[in-house]
C-alpha cells in the first residue's frame, strides 16, 4: 500500500564595506573567468532589459530598481559576514590562487578574521577541489590535510589519483563515491601513497571489479570501506580484501551481486574486528551465515534483501550465538517465516534493535518469541501484514521497546492496535502511517497512554476526525517530530499542536482545511521548527507564510509546492531565513524573479531548489542565482520562462550537480550546449527527448565522459496545474481504483 503522496509523486573586520566587498569579488573575479562574466553580465542593466522579452514585464520592472539599489548603493549593514556567503569551495579556490601567488599571503589572510582563521584552517584539514585537475597544486599546498573528499567531482582519472605525492602519510580518508573514471591503477597509486588511510569510500564503483580490490587490499591499515554497487567484484576481490585489510571495523557490501559464501567465509575468518556489516542484497546463504553471525565484535548486520538467508539458515544457529550483535536488519528477506524469526531470537540476546519490514507476516507465535530479546527498543514491521492477536502480543511480549514502526502494515485495527499502545508506556516513536482503518478511538488512545512521544507519523490515517487530531497537541508536548501529512487536521488542531514547542519537523501537507490562522499559531510558538512541510495545502497564503518565516528562524527546510496563493511576499519574508537550504515552490504560479533574488540574496546556503512550474521566474531570477547561490546543487526549472542566457548563467555555479529542465521553452539546442560545456560539475540532467536529436553525438559523448547522466523525458507539455481538492479527490479515486 502506497501513501497518496507516494502514489505519483560578519561583520568580520576585513571585508566589512562595499569597496573591500567588490574588491573581493575582483579576486574572485580573477580566479574563475566564468564568474566575471556573470559578474559583467550583471553590471549591465541594459543587457537586462533586453532579456525582458523573454519574460514577463511585471516581475521585471520589480527586480530592476532593486537590483540596482544593490549595486550601486549597497546596504551598510550586510546581514552575513560576506565569507558565509562564499561557498567553501568558491573560497578554496581563491586561498589556492593566494598561497600560490604568495605562501606568506595566506598566514595574513588566516590573521584578518575569526572567520578567515576558520575557513583556512578548515581547508588545511579538508580538501574538496571542484575538479579532478585541482588535485594535484591542493595537495601540493596542503600536505597535511587529512580528508581527501572527491565528491564535487564527477570525474576522477586514474592520472589524477596518481598525483597524490607518494608519503602522504596524513591522509586518512578518501571519499570517491560519486566519481567516475578510476580504476585499478588510480587505486594503485592511491595505496602506494598514502600508506596510513583508514577510510576509504568506493560506493557506486560499478566499473571496478577484483583488480581494484586487490589494490585496495594493500592498505593495511583500513578500518573503513564501502564497496557498495561495485557490482563487478567477486569472492576473489573480497578474498584479497579479507587478507589484506584485517583491521576492517566497518564493511558495506551492499549490492555486490557478485559476492558469495566463498568470500564471506574468508572474510569472517580473516577481519574479526568487523562490528558494522552491510551484506544487502548479497548472495549469502546459511553456509557462511554462522561464521558472520560469530563474529566476535559484530554489532550492526544489514541484510536487507538477502533472499538466500530463510529459515534453514536462521534455525541454524545455535543458542547465544552473538552475545555483541545490538542491530539486526532482515528486511525484505522474503524466504523467511515466522519459524525462522522465532528461532533466531534466542541466538541474539542483547540486540537493541530489529527490523523485519516487508519480510513476513506476523503472528502470535512469532511476537511472542521476542520475549527472549529483553532488552530490544526498537521494532520495525513496516508494511507487514498483521494477522490477528499479532498486534496485542507486541503490547504483552515487547514491554520495553521505545520506537514501533507499523507504517504501511494490513490488519492494524483499533481494538488491538489500542490494547497493544495501553501496554508500551515508554513509548518514544510511533509510525503508523497508511494504517487506513484506524479511528479516533486509537488516537484516544495514543494519546491518552503516550505521552512521553517525540516522534509520530501518521500521513494517510484519513479516518481519524480533525477533532482528535487535537488531543496530539493536548496530551503529547514533547513532540519533536510530527507527520499528520494528507488529514482532516484544522486550524483547532493547529493551534492545539502549538503547544508542543519542541516541534523541529512538522509535515502537514495535503491538509485542505487548514489556513493562515492555524499558522499563526505554528509561528507564534514552534521557534525551534527546522523542517515545514505545507505541500498541496490549497487554504494558505502569503500572511501564514510570513508567520512562519518570522517566528522560525532556523527554518532550513520549506515545501510550498501547489500552495498556489502564494507570492512574492512569502518569498521576501523566507529571505531572512539564513539557514534555508532548501525551498520547494513547484507550481505556485504567483511567484517571480523578484520573490527569487530576495531568497538568492538572503539565504546563501540554499542547495536544493524546486521552481517548475514558476511560469513567471525568468533569466533574471537565474542571474540572481549565479551571483549568490554558490551552494545551490539541484534545480528543477521545468517549465520557467528561462531562455539560453539564464540557464548559461545558472551553469556558472560550479558545484551544481542535479539539474531537471524539461518544457524551458526559451532554450536552444546552441544554448544547451554552452551551458552543459560550462558546467562542469553536472552529474545529472533530465532533459526533454526532443533535445537528443538536436544535439550533435559526439557532444554528449564529451559530457557524458564527465561523468554526467542524462535522462531524456517526454512527458506531454501540460501547464495547467489542478485546484488541490480536484487533486485530492483525483488520486483519492486512484487509490481506491
Ligand atoms: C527464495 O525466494 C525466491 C523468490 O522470492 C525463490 O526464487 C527462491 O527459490 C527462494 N529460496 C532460496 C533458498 O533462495
Ligand atoms: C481495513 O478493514 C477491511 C475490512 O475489515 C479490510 O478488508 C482491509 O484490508 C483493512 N485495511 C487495512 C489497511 O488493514
Ligand atoms: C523541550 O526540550 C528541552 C531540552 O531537550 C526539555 O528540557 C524540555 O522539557 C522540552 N519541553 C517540552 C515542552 O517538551
Ligand atoms: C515536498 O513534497 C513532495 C511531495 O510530497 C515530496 O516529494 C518532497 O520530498 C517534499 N519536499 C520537501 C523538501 O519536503
Ligand atoms: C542528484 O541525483 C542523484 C540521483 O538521483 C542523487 O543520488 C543525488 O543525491 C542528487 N544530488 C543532490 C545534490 O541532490
Ligand atoms: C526536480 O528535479 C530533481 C533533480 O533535478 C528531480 O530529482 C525531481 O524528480 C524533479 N521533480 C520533478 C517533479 O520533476
Amino acid at each position: 500500500m502506497e501513501s497518496r503522496r507516494a502514489t505519483r509523486r560578519a561583520q568580520n573586520n576585513t571585508f566589512q564595506g562595499q569597496s573591500r566587498h567588490s574588491c573581493w569579488l575582483v579576486i574572485l573575479a580573477c580566479c574563475v573567468p566564468r564568474v566575471a562574466i556573470i559578474a559583467l553580465l550583471c553590471s549591465l542593466p541594459p543587457f537586462l532589459s533586453s532579456s525582458a522579452a523573454s519574460g514577463s514585464r511585471r516581475s521585471m520592472a520589480a527586480t530592476a530598481p532593486a537590483h540596482k539599489r544593490r549595486r550601486l548603493s549597497p546596504g551598510p549593514t550586510p546581514l552575513q559576514p560576506p565569507l558565509d556567503a562564499l561557498a567553501d569551495e568558491l573560497l578554496f579556490l581563491v586561498l589556492d590562487r593566494v598561497a600560490a601567488a604568495d605562501p606568506r599571503a595566506l598566514k595574513s589572510f588566516a590573521l584578518a578574521s575569526r572567520a578567515c582563521h576558520a575557513a583556512e584552517s578548515r581547508h588545511r584539514r579538508i580538501l574538496r577541489p571542484l575538479r579532478a585537475d585541482l588535485l594535484p597544486a591542493a595537495l601540493a599546498r596542503y600536505p597535511s590535510a587529512s580528508r581527501l573528499d572527491l565528491s564535487l567531482c564527477a570525474r576522477v582519472p586514474d592520472a589524477a589519483l596518481a598525483a597524490v605525492p607518494s608519503g602522504s602519510s596524513s591522509l586518512r580518508a578518501v571519499d570517491l563515491s560519486r566519481s567516475l573514471g578510476f580504476g585499478a591503477a588510480g587505486l594503485a597509486a592511491l595505496a602506494t601513497a598514502c600508506s596510513d588511510l583508514a577510510d576509504l569510500d568506493l560506493s557506486n564503483g560499478v566499473h571496478l571489479g577484483d583488480a581494484a580490490a586487490a589494490e585496495v587490499a594493500r592498505m593495511r591499515k583500513l578500518q573503513r570501506l564501502s564497496l557498495s554497487r561495485c557490482k563487478a567484484l567477486t569472492d576473489m576481490g573480497l578474498g584479497c580484501v579479507a587478507v589484506g585489510c584485517t583491521d576492517l571495523r566497518d564493511l558495506s557490501l551492499k549490492w555486490c551481486l557478485g559476492v558469495t559464501d566463498l568470500g564471506l567465509q574468508l572474510l569472517a575468518l580473516k577481519c574479526k574486528k568487523i562490528t558494522n556489516l552491510d551484506l544487502s542484497y548479497t548472495m549469502i546463504t546459511k553456509q557462511s551465515f554462522l561464521a558472520i553471525m560469530k563474529l566476535p565484535k559484530l554489532q550492526v548486520l544489514t541484510l536487507l534483501g538477502c533472499i538466500g538467508i530463510d529459515d534453514d539458515a536462521l534455525c541454524s544457529l545455535e543458542k547465544e550465538c552473538s552475545k555483541s550483535l545490538q542491530v539486526l536488519d532482515m528486511s525484505h528477506c522474503q524466504n523467511i517465516t515466522d519459524v525462522g524469526v522465532s528461532s533466531i531470537v534466542k541466538s541474539v540476546p542483547n540486540l537493541l534493535e530489529l527490523d523485519l519490514s516487508y519480510c513476513c507476516p506476523v503472528t502470535t507465535f512469532m511476537v511472542r518469541s521476542l520475549q527472549k530479546i529483553s532488552k530490544l527498543q526498537t521494532l520495525k514491521l513496516e508494511g507487514c501484514k498483521f494477522m490477528a492477536d499479532a498486534l496485542k502480543a507486541v503490547g504483552s511480549s515487547c514491554v520495553s521497546i521505545r520506537e514501533l514502526s507499523l507504517s504501511k502494515c494490513s490488519g492494524v485495527t483499533d481494538t488491538e492496535l489500542s490494547f497493544a499502545i495501553s501496554k508500551l508506556k515508554d513509548l518514544q516513536k510511533l509510525d503508523i502511517t497508511c494504517c487506513r482503518n484506524i479511528t479516533d478511538v486509537s488516537v484516544a488512545a495514543i494519546t491518552g497512554s503516550c505521552t512521553s512521544l517525540i516522534s509520530l507519523r501518521m500521513e494517510s490515517c484519513s479516518h481519524v476526525s480533525s477533532g482528535a487530531l487535537q488531543l496530539i497537541g493536548k496530551h503529547c508536548s514533547y513532540l519533536e517530530e510530527l507527520d499528520l501529512t494528507d488529514s482532516d487536521l484544522d486550524d483547532e488542531g493547529l493551534k492545539a499542536i502549538a503547544r508542543c514547542s519542541n516541534l523541529s519537523s512538522l509535515k502537514i501537507g495535503i491538509c485542505l482545511r487548514i489556513s493562515d490562522v492555524g499558522l499563526t499559531h505554528i509561528g507564534k510558538s514552534c521557534p525551534k521548527l527546522w523542517d515545514v512541510d505545507l505541500y498541496r495545502c490549497g487554504g494558505i497564503s502569503d500572511d501564514g507564510v510570513i508567520q512562519i518565516a518570522q517566528g522560525c528562524p532556523v527554518l532550513e527546510s520549506i515545501n510550498l509546492s501547489y500552495c498556489t496563493e502564494i507570492t512574492d511576499r512569502s518569498l521576501m519574508s523566507l529571505s531572512k531565513c539564513t539557514k534555508l537550504n532548501t525551498l520547494e515552490i513547484r507550481g505556485c504560479p504567483r511567484v517571480s524573479s523578484a520573490g527569487l533574488s530576495e531568497i538568492a540574496m538572503g539565504c546563501r546556503l540554499l542547495s536544493k531548489l524546486d521552481i517548475k512550474k514558476c511560469f513567471e521566474i525568468n533569466d533574471v531570477g537565474m542571474l540572481y542565482l549565479s551571483q549568490f547561490s554558490h551552494c545551490l546543487r539541484q534545480i528543477n526549472l521545468s517549465y520557467c520562462s528561462v531562455t539560453d542566457i539564464g540557464l548559461l548563467s545558472l551553469s556558472s555555479i560550479c558545484g551544481l550537480q542535479n539539474m531537471t529542465i524539461v518544457h524551458l521553452a526559451g532554450i536552444t539546442p546552441n544554448g544547451l550546449i554552452a551551458a552543459l560545456m560550462v558546467c562542469g560539475g553536472l552529474t545529472k540532467v533530465k532533459l526533454h527527448e526532443a533535445f537528443k536529436s538536436m544535439m550533435h553525438p559526439r557532444m554528449l559523448k564529451n559530457v557524458e565522459a564527465r561523468g554526467c547522466v542524462f535522462q531524456w523525458i517526454d512527458k506531454p507539455f501540460k501547464v495547467e496545474v489542478e485546484p488541490c481538492d480536484v487533486w485530492k479527490q483525483q488520486s483519492q479515486d486512484v487509490l481506491v481504483r
